[in-house]
């Protein structure tokens, strides 16, 4: 059923709001979780979207699943390999993930190719360049991925350029390969390193993760834990902006200064005072920002792409002229329109947008074309004067839990409404 959010918009938010774990980190973590054949428990998996289409994955997998509340158990003892549809990868991009995990353990996959989605193509020519540099055998027909890693052997992978996606899928496909695998030109995000903590947790041998090179010692063996995913830096970093705008003593729990440094600086630069303890940030908002003259989107430590949408709405009401540049995905600003239709000033370019601030956006009827799009959307709705609806909204349930609930608990004017 197509769901839609009702704001009413300029009420001031206070109290608590405790940060999700990481979309980013489970999502490659579930499909590492195939390379052990016991039993796995998370103690604080979210209810996404996207992770409750990862589960149907690993159902498809012959894994058993049993979620209680944040609790999910899979028992790994009969995993089977399975020929994975478009069914399954055009509804996650992150299927892909499993090509990793499955040649590691079957030596064989076979996966669908996932589609693209609305920020771009999102090829995956790196993973298949990174996989056939180790031996494996791929053939691509009939929109389908034939992977052979019978002759693949541990040795060095260089990325042709950074991967999230394809550093985590290559790192768990040499976990049980004999000998010591060497990736460089990898990513640094820390979702790479929670998945390699995850995997030692579990008898894995990866040093280096987070670092410009991951070494990998292949083991036998894997045995199944207990295990507590670290907090969605990008849930975080939409609340901290949201608290900016309309804070009053926000308390963000989770919320960390090492996962969002350059979100820290323009925060820092911003008219907002917060203040920092071991368990999140306060916040509170203290008039009109000074724009942001600059900001560009590239790999961790720089500034997330997954914050590009929410940081643009936050420019739209400074004052003088902000520009972004959107370096990661090619098609990442359908948010624009969007944020135009509320009274926001913005011109684009190729991967420019230009924001020029306005005292004030008016509520308006906006449609999310994106998770990060729609998270944007929704501090614009509740920074705006009046009314907004956001369509879509199922695309912000893909990484954010009762996003309404949890805005409402602080203040906000927020409905979830049938379309
Ligand atoms: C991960 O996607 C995240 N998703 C994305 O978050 C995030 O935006 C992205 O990393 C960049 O940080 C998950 O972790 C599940 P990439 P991924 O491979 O791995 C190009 C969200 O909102 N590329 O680092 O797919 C690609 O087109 C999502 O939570 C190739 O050309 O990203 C992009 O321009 C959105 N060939 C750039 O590299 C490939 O084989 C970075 O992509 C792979 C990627």
């Amino acid at each position: 059923m197509k769901e839609k959010f009702l704001i009413n918009g300029g009420k001031i938010l206070s109290g608590d709001i405790e940060v999700e774990a990481s979309k980013n980190a489970y999502l490659p973590i579930l499909a590492g979780s195939i390379l052990c054949d016991e039993s796995v428990t998370f103690l604080n998996a979210p209810m996404f979207s996207d992770i409750e289409n990862m589960c149907e994955i690993l159902k498809l997998l012959n894994v058993k699943i049993v979620r209680e509340g944040h609790l999910l158990t899979l028992d790994l003892h009969n995993v089977k390999n399975e020929k994975i549809s478009h069914e399954y990868t055009n509804k996650l991009r992150a299927s892909i993930f499993l090509l990793g995990s499955l040649l590691a353990k079957f030596k064989q996959a076979v996966i669908s190719y996932p589609g693209g989605c609305n920020i771009g193509t999102r090829p995956i020519d790196i993973h298949i360049n990174a996989f056939k540099s180790l031996g494996v055998k791929i053939t691509e027909r009939h929109g389908y991925i034939y992977c052979n890693a019978q002759n693949m052997k541990a040795g060095k992978v260089v990325f042709s350029s950074v991967s999230v996606g394809a550093t985590e899928s290559v790192m768990m496909s040499a976990v049980l390969l004999k000998g010591k695998t060497t990736l460089y030109n990898v990513a640094r995000e820390p979702e790479i390193k929670e998945l390699a903590s995850f995997l030692n947790s579990m008898g894995a041998k990866i040093s280096g993760a987070g670092t410009e090179r991951i070494e990998i010692e292949g083991v036998k063996k894997l045995k199944g834990i207990e295990f507590k995913v670290c907090y969605d830096r990008i849930i975080a970093g939409t609340h901290l902006l949201l608290g900016a705008l309309l804070g009053k003593d926000m308390r963000i729990v989770g919320a960390k200064r090492e996962d969002n440094e350059l979100l820290f600086n323009i925060l820092q630069e911003s008219a907002c005072n917060f203040k920092e303890d071991d368990l999140g940030v306060t916040i509170s908002a203290c008039g009109r920002s000074e724009a942001y003259k600059f900001i560009e989107t590239l790999p961790y430590p720089n500034f997330p792409t997954d914050l590009q949408p929410q940081l643009m709405a936050f420019e739209t009401l400074s004052s003088g002229t902000s520009v972004i540049k959107e370096n990661l995905f090619e098609n990442r600003f359908n948010h624009v329109m969007e944020l135009i239709k509320m009274g926001a000033d913005i011109f684009v370019k190729d991967r420019l947008a230009i924001i020029k601030g306005v005292e004030k956006l008016y509520g308006a009827d906006v449609f999310a074309s994106d998770l990060r799009a729609g998270a944007g959307l929704v501090l614009a709705g509740l920074v705006a004067e009046g009314y907004s609806t956001v369509h879509n909204i199922e695309y912000i349930d893909r990484g954010y839990e009762k996003l309404e609930e949890k805005y409402s608990r602080l203040g906000a004017d927020i409905r979830r409404l049938p379309e």
